[in-house]
């Protein structure tokens, strides 16, 4: 509006109607206006407006503006020029987790293995890899900048030493694949991690679940680790639903019931939060 306008009783009463109706009005922001006046009624920025409108819509600002990490999906390591070891990982947890925080005002980048359904959220940064040792560079390259870091990916344990130039022929008898041992990327972040950042794993377990999980939270010094186990039904693989349970660094574990993905990615955000709190 121009400045006379804005000014003017009949938009003031409106405005102050509008307020005591439990609106609440962004902006104006003052300048120079259509007219060559100078005052109030000015449009804010789209960004202002927007990031006036998280804070509003969230109840739990916590996580606004936080730089966020999150790695998803499966790697592939090559056999040959057609050839690849991997997984059944979806990557759907660590889209929802990314859509999660997202919603929830984070910055955030999502380090994808091959296959993951792109998040429907156009902020979300993408950044796409194949193999464990592309998710590394790429992770720990972000890593050094982010407030928190989700590793959600189901990264290959080894990788062949060598890969084929040429398709491989078939033989008739055995074949032995020789492999290597891939780097631990989130054993490596854990080294690296300041005590600013938060740093929060998956654990997939078979069988002795909270005794692994917690030794993996011990080995790779993590604040969370979060515990699937494969006994669980609903919990495996390509699944829309998971039931989780997070233990943190004081050994405390929270079982979660089955829930989507979505509603898990909520409760991981929120136990992330209560972890600035201490
Ligand atoms: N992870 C990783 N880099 C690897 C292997 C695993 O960053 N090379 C991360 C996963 O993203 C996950 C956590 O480590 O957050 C645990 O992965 P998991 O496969 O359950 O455990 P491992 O440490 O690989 O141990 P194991 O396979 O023996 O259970």
């Amino acid at each position: 509006m121009d400045l006379d306008m804005f000014a003017h009783p009949s938009t003031t009463e409106n405005i102050s109607q509008l307020i005591s109706f439990g609106n609440r009005v962004i902006g104006p922001a003052s300048g120079e206006l259509a007219s060559g006046l100078k005052g109030a009624g000015r449009m804010l920025e789209p960004d202002e407006i927007c990031s006036f409108m998280v804070k509003a819509l969230h109840p739990n600002p916590e996580l606004i503006g936080k730089k966020v990490l999150i790695s998803a999906g499966p790697t592939r390591e090559s056999i040959d020029p057609v050839r690849f070891i991997s997984n059944h990982s979806s990557g759907k947890m660590g889209v929802a987790l990314a859509e999660e925080f997202a919603l929830r005002g984070a910055l955030v980048t999502l380090v994808a293995g091959p296959g993951v359904v792109m998040p429907k959220n156009g902020a979300i940064s993408v950044l796409q890899v194949v193999s464990a040792d592309q998710m590394l560079v790429q992770c720990i390259a972000e890593f050094k900048n982010s407030d928190i870091a989700i590793m959600a990916a189901a990264v290959a344990d080894y990788t062949p030493i060598a890969v084929a130039d040429q398709k491989l022929k078939k033989k008739s008898d055995q074949v032995h694949l020789e492999l290597k041992p891939t780097v631990d990327i989130l054993a490596r972040m854990g080294e690296m991690k300041t005590k600013n950042q938060i740093l929060v794993g998956f654990a997939l377990e078979t069988d002795n679940e909270i005794v692994n999980a917690i030794g993996k939270l011990e080995r790779k010094n993590l604040d969370l680790v979060v515990l699937n186990s494969m006994q669980d039904a609903g919990a495996g693989f390509n699944s829309d639903t998971n039931k989780i349970t997070i233990i943190d660094k004081n050994k405390n574990a929270v079982p979660y019931s089955l829930k989507s993905k979505k509603e898990v990615a909520s409760d991981i955000a929120d136990k992330i939060i209560s972890c600035f709190s201490k």
